[in-house]
Parts: structure tokens; C-alpha cells; sequence
């Protein structure tokens, strides 16, 4: 266990936020040198597009669309399940945020839900298999906090029944699953570039796929539903030839959305990209040392990090122990710790207000390993900048805290 001064000035204020430092010089330069031009289009232009190209190389698939957030990545993907695969069932866990449930209630379809494996805050793949019925439109799995929730059994058992994956990504892009990137086992994967995320656009957020005529639906869903959206001249024309009556340049075809970014988002994600991947091993350095150091009788060390690519440190009580949770919280706040309890989404989503109206009061208690992260679950923020000695000197701090099991 490392000595409690690791840090000069002994009971210090760590003066640790959830985030740090996330747009940098380099970014509002690259915006700066934009601006310059003397005529910039700042609406969805060039750079969108080139920002799409760029992410969808790094992410290593075909088709990309950035719209102006993760939750509208949610929104978009779920109009286009029900545009293609009509209503029914979509299995989602209730440790997520808020917008992978809200998308699948405001595009008609009903949520089952089934509950986290511990180890990794994905849903439990067993239960996933148990809760498919002939009404499965698709599994919806949320990859949260940076740990990966896929595994083979899944992904066969999916595959045999032709039951399309849908992967949230925004809390975990970078991450892998024997060596493959997240977000290229779906059918569809959804990002999100919010400020406290692995990089930031300001706002927004990035659908991608391989599928050819999903993105083109995107491409339109994102902006009004408009035909001439689309990229691909076949699809176009025959929608021409099929309304005669309209006006080419006005054909929607879906009732949509506008959820389209803005070129200063693009050219400070085009920046970004650029150091993601190095950002992203420093915080999986952070997050394997914050967990070897902390004690492992007191909180959860035992996560499944392979793959692993965190913006947060995850930290769980290892049993329900309302006093050491109490102990927890006064210290970080004592030393200036910012954390957020019961994680990224704020912990069990079935005991938010917009959910018990329509699943009951009582339903939250049936996911018992959710409603442990509700409780006695935290995060703390994880950025490349942040200095490996004040991540040993809170461990020191955390561990000698009293509770009931210790
Ligand atoms: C798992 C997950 N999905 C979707 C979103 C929505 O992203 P945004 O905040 O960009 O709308 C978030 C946001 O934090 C998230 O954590």
C-alpha cells in the first residue's frame, strides 16, 4: 500500500474534476485557422464529412454519421430499427443513460430489461439469451464506463437467431474485444463527444455502420428526412420517379429529426482524433493502477479491464456497506475529489421517475447487481493529465476509511 504522503502537504485538495483540459489550445486553433477563411460555411459541410471518413477509418468500418449528440445517435438508430424491423421488444440493460431507454420508449418499442454482470457493468449475457422472445427486434448493450460487455457466447447465440446487436459506445470508444475495436461488432454503433467523454466536440455524437442502406436512412433521419440527404444517386432517383408530383430537392421521406452538427464540432473532433488513441492509453494506465492500489476488501478491484478504455475511475463497494459509502463520499468531497454516485447514468435508470410510471414502483428491485451500483457505486474522473501520485495518495485515503464489513 503506498505511504499516505505520497503527495507533499499531506491532507491536501486534490483538486480533481471529472474532466480536465478535454478542448485543447491545439483544437480552438484549429477552429481559429477555420474562421479565418474568408467565407467559412460553419452548417454541416466539409468537415462533417471528412470528420465521418477520418472516424470511420479509425473505428475500422464503412459508414459514418455525426450528428449533434450521443443521445441523438440513440434516437436516430432506434427510428431506424422501427423503420426496418417494425415494433416489438429491444433488450436493454437498466445501468445505461438515460437516452437508450427514452429513444426505445419514444419510438414505440417496449424495453426488457435484464440485469449487469458485475465484472464488467454490461448486461449479463445469460440473461440477455433468456429474455429473447420471437417479439426480440434487437439487443441494445451499453458498453459502460470503458468495459467491454461483449463475449463470443453472445455474439454466436445473436448471429444464430438474426437478432442485430446495437452497441453503445459513448462511454467506452477506444476499447476492444480480443483486439477488435468496440463499435464494429453491431450492426450499428452509437458514440457520443460530450465534454466529460474520451474526446469532445463541444456537443455530439457519431452513428456508424456497415451497412450500406442504414447509413443512407441516417443520412436522412438526421436532417428532416429528406431524400436528398442520401448519397446514393439509385435511391434518389427512385423516389423522384415514385413522386412525380414533388419537388426533388423536398421529398421526406421519413417523419425526422434536424440533429445535424456544425462544422466547428467537426473540425474540433478532426483535431482531436488525432491524440484520442494516445489519450486513451494513459487513462487505461490510470484506471489498472487505481484498481491494483485500492484494497480489495473494501471495494470491487476485480473488473474485467482487458480491452478496458475508461474516462473514469470505477469505484464500487465491494459489499452494501452504508457506512463506508457515507466515509467514501465525505473524503472525496474533503479532498476535493468531484465524483458522480451510482455511475455515468446515474445508476439504476428503472428507479427514474420516467420509468416506474410505466414499469411499477417495485420493478427497480429485480436487477439486485444494478441496484448495488445505484448505491454504492461512484465515478471519479480520468484524464490523461491527471497525475499518477494523487491516484495513489486517494487509494491510501480510501483505504483506511471505516465501515461496517471492515
Ligand atoms: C451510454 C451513453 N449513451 C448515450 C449518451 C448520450 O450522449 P450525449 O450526452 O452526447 O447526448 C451518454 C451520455 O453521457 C451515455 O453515457
Amino acid at each position: 500500500m503506498p505511504a499516505k504522503n505520497v503527495l507533499k502537504g499531506e491532507e491536501c485538495n486534490l483538486s480533481w474534476p471529472l474532466m480536465q483540459n478535454n478542448i485543447l489550445r491545439e483544437d480552438l486553433t484549429a477552429v481559429i485557422q477555420f474562421l479565418s477563411d474568408a467565407t467559412p460555411i460553419l452548417t454541416q459541410s466539409k468537415n462533417v464529412r471528412s470528420f465521418e471518413e477520418e472516424w470511420s477509418a479509425w473505428l475500422g468500418v464503412k459508414y459514418s454519421v455525426f450528428v449533434n449528440s450521443g443521445a441523438s445517435a440513440n434516437l436516430l438508430t432506434i427510428t431506424a430499427l422501427r423503420e426496418v424491423y417494425g415494433l416489438g421488444e429491444i433488450i436493454v440493460p437498466p445501468l445505461t443513460w438515460v437516452s437508450d431507454i427514452a429513444s426505445v420508449l419514444q419510438c414505440g418499442f417496449t424495453p426488457v430489461f435484464v440485469d449487469i454482470n458485475p465484472r464488467t457493468l454490461g448486461m449479463d449475457t445469460e440473461q440477455v439469451i433468456a429474455k429473447i422472445t420471437p417479439r426480440t427486434k434487437a439487443v441494445f448493450l451499453t458498453h459502460a464506463l470503458g468495459y467491454n460487455a461483449l463475449d463470443q457466447r453472445l455474439l454466436g447465440e445473436l448471429q444464430g437467431r438474426n437478432i442485430p446487436l446495437i452497441e453503445d459506445v459513448c462511454e467506452s470508444y477506444g476499447g476492444t474485444f480480443r483486439g477488435q475495436k468496440l463499435g464494429t461488432f453491431g450492426l450499428v454503433s452509437n458514440f457520443s463527444f460530450y465534454y466529460a467523454h474520451h474526446m469532445s466536440t463541444i456537443e455530439g455524437g457519431m452513428i456508424s455502420t456497415r451497412d450500406r442502406s442504414l447509413y443512407e436512412m441516417f443520412r436522412m433521419l438526421r436532417s428532416h428526412g429528406m431524400v436528398r440527404e442520401a448519397t446514393c444517386e439509385e435511391l434518389k432517383c427512385s423516389y423522384r420517379q415514385k413522386y412525380p408530383d414533388l419537388n426533388p430537392e423536398f421529398i421526406f421521406a421519413f417523419p425526422a429529426y434536424n440533429v445535424r452538427p456544425t462544422e466547428i464540432s467537426a473540425v474540433i473532433g478532426r483535431s482531436q482524433l488525432r491524440r484520442l488513441d494516445q489519450n486513451n492509453k494513459v487513462r487505461a494506465e490510470n484506471l489498472r493502477l487505481f484498481l491494483e492500489n485500492l484494497d480489495a476488501a473494501r471495494y470491487q478491484t476485480d473488473f474485467e479491464t482487458e480491452g478496458s478504455c475508461n474516462y473514469a475511475l470505477t469505484l464500487v463497494l465491494k459489499n452494501p456497506d452504508p457506512l463506508l459509502c457515507a466515509n467514501a463520499m465525505k473524503a472525496l468531497r474533503e479532498h476535493g475529489v468531484e465524483f458522480r454516485r451510482g455511475t455515468a447514468g446515474g445508476g439504476n435508470q428503472l428507479r427514474q421517475p420516467y420509468l416506474r410510471s410505466i414499469i411499477g414502483e417495485q420493478a427497480s428491485k429485480k436487477y439486485p447487481n444494478v441496484d448495488h451500483v445505484h448505491f454504492y457505486g461512484f465515478y471519479i474522473g480520468n484524464y490523461p493529465g491527471l497525475d499518477k501520485e494523487k491516484i495513489l495518495y486517494l487509494c491510501s485515503i480510501l483505504n483506511e476509511l471505516p465501515g461496517e464489513s471492515v
